[in-house]
């Protein structure tokens, strides 16, 4: 089995450099992954499947670059019925009644590895999607919240790398509650609304990350993780800071998940947000 690969960046300047969990073949997932989850840390799974997904058809699918590296808006449900498809599955040479076939049987088979995952969360609203291009150094970031999540769900987001030929690549850096201990002083953090989840976080990030110093590309430590074909994992995009090094060929599963249904709701980040 190939095994999800940690480095760890020694300037990290935090008592814990890196939180993360870690479940092997043999660890049982079902049912057992809340705390995990709810942490927000990065939680990797190897060796372990979601039974039904046929990993050879996208592996033999043709690798897809787009011009200047640019992001291409995932493919979801939605994407792929409209008609034309998008312009991204002609780029490749899909067959797209072939694929969206595809995508419907794998949302079916990801619902079910959920519900064996998490069957104690009450879940508003899920969603499968693909990422294809490959994507090369993008920016370090925090996901904002959208205006549609206004606190009452926590969204989980599980990928799965469906390439057999590279690894995918992410490094991670500090998490709100670290930039906030960090640079409170520095970037004077005592000014962001620890009322309003939206504002802080982007707020923190154009203060922290985005700023006028670059630290997004030349300053702030990174651990790297390094995804094998087939690893599984997630981590709260909203609370650690995070950047694709490279990648293809990546499904990612979205659920929507009822606060209230949450095991560990002191953990939920507007909640962390408002402890700080
Ligand atoms: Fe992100």
């Amino acid at each position: 089995m190939l095994k999800t690969q940690i480095a760890i960046d020694p300037e990290a300047r935090c008592s814990n450099k890196l939180d993360y969990h870690y479940y092997g073949p043999n660890d049982n997932i079902y049912d057992t992954m809340y705390e995990a989850f709810e942490s927000g840390e990065p939680v990797i799974i190897d060796g372990h499947t979601v039974d039904g997904i046929d990993m050879d058809y996208y592996s033999n699918l043709p690798e897809w670059y787009t011009d200047k590296n640019a992001w291409v808006k995932p493919w979801y449900l939605s994407d792929l019925k409209r008609e034309p498809m998008p312009a991204s599955t002609k780029d490749m040479g899909l067959d797209g009644e072939e694929f969206l076939k595809r995508h419907r049987k794998d949302q079916k088979h990801w619902d079910a590895f959920f519900d064996q995952c998490f069957p104690k969360y009450t879940v508003n609203a899920r969603m499968l999607s693909h990422r294809y291009n490959q994507l090369v150094q993008n920016n370090l970031h925090l996901d904002l919240p959208d205006e549609e999540h206004t606190g009452n769900d926590h969204q989980i987001r599980m990928f799965l790398n469906l390439d057999r030929k590279k690894p995918r690549i992410l490094a991670f850096s500090y998490s709100v509650e670290q930039y906030f201990r960090l640079y409170y002083d520095e970037k004077s953090l005592d000014q962001l609304d620890k009322t309003n989840y939206h504002s802080f976080i982007k707020e923190l990030r154009d203060r922290c990350i985005w700023n006028e110093d670059k630290w997004d590309q030349f300053h702030l430590p990174r651990h790297y993780i390094t995804f094998p074909p087939g690893s599984m994992w997630f981590f709260n995009a909203q609370w650690i800071s995070h950047q694709i090094i490279f990648g293809n060929k990546l499904q990612c599963y979205e659920a929507d998940i009822e606060v209230d249904s949450l095991q560990f709701p002191e953990l939920g980040v507007p909640n962390r947000i408002a402890q700080l």
